[in-house]
């Protein structure tokens, strides 16, 4: 099997090629990456050290996709992912864009070429944040859980939300992005006559991940509270009530590992993330910090940030009926993988450019 990875250098990208590489030596895999998010540089020169060809490209560029090795499968993990991106001013709407749509539409002409599937990471960002927002919720032990005797939607299970949850407007530049791109790998797909597979992924968390307020939100949290960092409780009354659930890389590589030894489904578009067991609220995981770390505590910030959602665990019961999938790591280990990374890499955020 040969595998094409994007975005190899990035957390995801770069957690997978080493899964897959450990699972099976035998198992082909080149890369490509920009290298434009700081900090990628150190998982080139690992990726390196285990046999793995990383190939210097950006996907903006048709003619950098030309010299890249035919292969079986394509997963794309090369995006700004970021839900800010194109409105925070660190990268206009058209940059956006240009990596996240325009970078699809060239893997997509990669595939047409090679024949190759592809397996595509999308957010959970491709939902209506105006309906997200008006989900019934209450307080309980710290944090926002859903009242689910109010709620109003079947697309909302009790065990979170589904695949069948609104994705209209509005969703983010960012969502955008990701949910154009959806379409359109589903409509090469079936012009062309190429597998894909869409997996709407939750929040990922891990060691090693380029974390940041805005994105990578348990990898910086743990990092900021052991540096001493300002930490803010943004909106919601600035209690940090808010909650995400998340899951830890390796799970979402044993779940393509499944899928690209099948054929897709006609709608093949799956939830992957980590559910109700393994989601937390922000005031939870600063006390968690807390026993880990010592006291420091969050200022409150009661100015709400565009796209912010008080509640949001996906559930994945799709992946786990129809593929057999369940996330393995509980978020109590991702949490202490992290913290250990936090204890030897102390100045992580500075090298990642996130302070
Ligand atoms: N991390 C999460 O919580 C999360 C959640 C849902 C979906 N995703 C999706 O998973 C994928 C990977 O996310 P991540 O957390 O690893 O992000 P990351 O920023 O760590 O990695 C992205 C990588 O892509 C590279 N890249 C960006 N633009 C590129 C381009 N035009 N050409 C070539 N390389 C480019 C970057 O240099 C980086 O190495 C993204 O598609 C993201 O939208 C991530």
């Amino acid at each position: 099997m040969k595998l094409l990875i994007t975005g190899i250098c990035g957390f995801v990208g770069s957690s997978l090629a080493r899964y897959c590489k450990q699972a099976d030596p035998n198992i082909e895999i080149a890369g490509i990456d920009n290298l434009i998010r700081p900090g990628t540089e150190r998982n080139r020169a690992e990726l390196n050290r285990i046999g793995i060809r990383m190939l210097h490209g950006d996907l903006r560029q048709a003619s950098d996709l030309e010299t890249l090795p035919a292969c079986d499968w394509v997963i794309d993990a090369a995006a700004n992912p970021s839900v800010l991106a194109g409105v925070d001013g660190k990268s206009s709407p058209r940059q956006l864009s240009e990596h996240n749509l325009v970078g699809t539409l060239n893997l997509l002409e990669y595939c047409r070429h090679h024949g190759a599937g592809l397996v595509m990471l999308s957010t959970s960002r491709v939902y209506s944040v105006r309906d997200l927002a008006a989900l019934p919720t209450r307080e309980a032990h710290h944090s926002f859980e859903l009242d689910v005797s109010r709620i109003a939607t079947s697309a909302v299970s009790l065990s979170g939300i589904t695949e069948q949850f609104s994705t209209r407007a509005p969703i983010s530049l960012y969502g955008a992005t990701k949910l154009a791109s959806e379409v359109m790998a589903q409509e090469y797909g079936l012009s062309f006559n190429f597998p894909v597979w869409i997996n709407r992924c939750g929040v990922l968390a891990g060691a090693g991940q380029f974390g940041t307020a805005e994105q990578g939100i348990f990898s910086y949290w743990l990092h900021a509270h052991a540096a001493r960092l300002k930490l803010r409780y943004i909106g919601f009354g600035g209690s940090g009530l808010q909650v995400r659930d998340a899951f830890h890389p390796d799970d979402l590589a044993a779940l393509i590992a499944i899928q690209i030894r099948r054929d897709p489904p006609a709608d093949p578009i799956f939830h992957a993330s980590g559910g109700l067991a393994n989601s937390m609220s922000l005031a939870q995981l600063t006390a968690w910090c807390d026993r880990q770390f010592g006291p420091h505590t969050p200022e409150p910030d009661l100015r709400p940030r565009p796209f912010d959602i008080p509640w949001m665990v996906m559930d994945s019961a799709r992946a786990r009926t129809e593929l057999g999938w369940v996330p393995q790591r509980s978020l109590g280990s991702i949490l202490t993988e992290i913290a250990e990374h936090v204890r030897a890499h102390p100045d992580w955020l500075a090298r990642c450019g996130a302070v």
